[in-house]
């Protein structure tokens, strides 16, 4: 059953008028990319111009249509700016918002700082509310829209010296869950996606002790099971077919499944590897 209406926004990755947000790197880049080789145009929203630029350039190599906007999503005021400049831009109402721009944080809990925290809070989870709280009226009043929020496998794995991050993507997952159930009837699509590594900067440009900075590059450039490419376009076509979740690896479904299937025993074993790497 097609719980949503035939066309326009059938195919919401296809000739998209979409804002990605943290377009300057990784994920958003690809997503960036991936939205323009589908015939999209792309306003492409970076806390780093510069990078948002070179974004942009690509986009424009590839024959597509890209505008760079500054925005610190922690920022209401920046979105909301954003959300009005991305359709004076487009020349058209925006169809797809991609809340993706997030920070790395890693360290004991004791370790981190308020300030640590109201950062990770901030880019993170107020990013994406700012998102979704400055262009779901749009989606509304057009009839239609998609939204992606990017999550992490940590909104599930609670993995231990990460709270703050995980913390914020568990928030994450809980709004795109809610947003999806609430505006489902308003034919707008929600899909959270919920990685493990992925190479892409995000330990250059977090805050981690120094103890584990290097090996978490590391892991992050030469054990990634997956690129930023291939997430992009995995999620795009898991929205374009009303999926709520994407998780793009082995490892985020295989801590998906163990989570879900006993949460007590799930708990039990972290704590007992912790043990065993400390
Ligand atoms: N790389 C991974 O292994 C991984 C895994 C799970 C989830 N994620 C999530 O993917 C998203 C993208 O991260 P990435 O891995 O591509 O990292 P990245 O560091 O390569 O890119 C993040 C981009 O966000 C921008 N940014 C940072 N703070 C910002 C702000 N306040 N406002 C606007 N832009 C800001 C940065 O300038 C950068 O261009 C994040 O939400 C991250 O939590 C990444």
């Amino acid at each position: 059953m097609n719980l949503f209406s035939s066309s326009p926004g059938d195919k919401p990755s296809r000739q998209a008028k979409a804002v990605v947000t943290g377009a300057g790197s990784g994920i958003g880049r690809s997503f960036a990319l991936e939205l323009a080789r589908r015939g999209g145009a792309v306003v492409c929203a970076d806390i780093d111009l510069e990078a948002a630029q070179e974004t942009v350039t690509l986009i424009e190599e590839l024959g597509g249509k890209g505008f760079a906007l500054t925005c610190d999503v922690g920022k209401a005021a920046q979105v909301k700016n954003l959300s009005v400049k991305a359709q004076s831009l487009l020349g058209e109402p925006v169809t797809l918002v991609i809340n993706n721009a997030g920070v790395g944080m890693g360290g004991k809990f004791e370790e981190l700082s308020l300030k640590d925290w109201q950062w990770c809070m901030n880019v993170n989870l107020w990013g994406v509310i700012h998102g979704c709280h400055y262009f779901v009226p749009g989606f509304k009043q057009q009839g239609y829209g998609a939204i992606i929020n990017v999550g992490s496998a940590a909104s599930y794995t609670a993995a231990p010296e990460m709270s703050a991050y995980n913390v914020t993507k568990a928030g994450v997952m809980a709004l795109s869950e809610t947003l999806s159930a609430e505006l489902r009837k308003d034919n707008i699509r929600v899909n959270v996606l919920c990685p493990t590594l992925v190479p892409t900067n995000i330990i250059k440009n977090g805050r981690l002790p120094g103890r584990y900075s290097g090996m978490a590059d590391h892991a992050l450039m030469n054990y990634a099971m997956t690129t930023s490419e291939a997430v992009a376009k995995l999620t795009l076509n898991r929205l374009d077919k009303g999926l709520l979740y994407t998780t793009p690896q082995v490892d985020a479904k295989l801590f998906w499944l163990m989570k879900r299937a006993s949460p007590s025993l799930y708990a039990r074993f972290l704590g007992f590897s912790y043990r065993f790497v400390n």
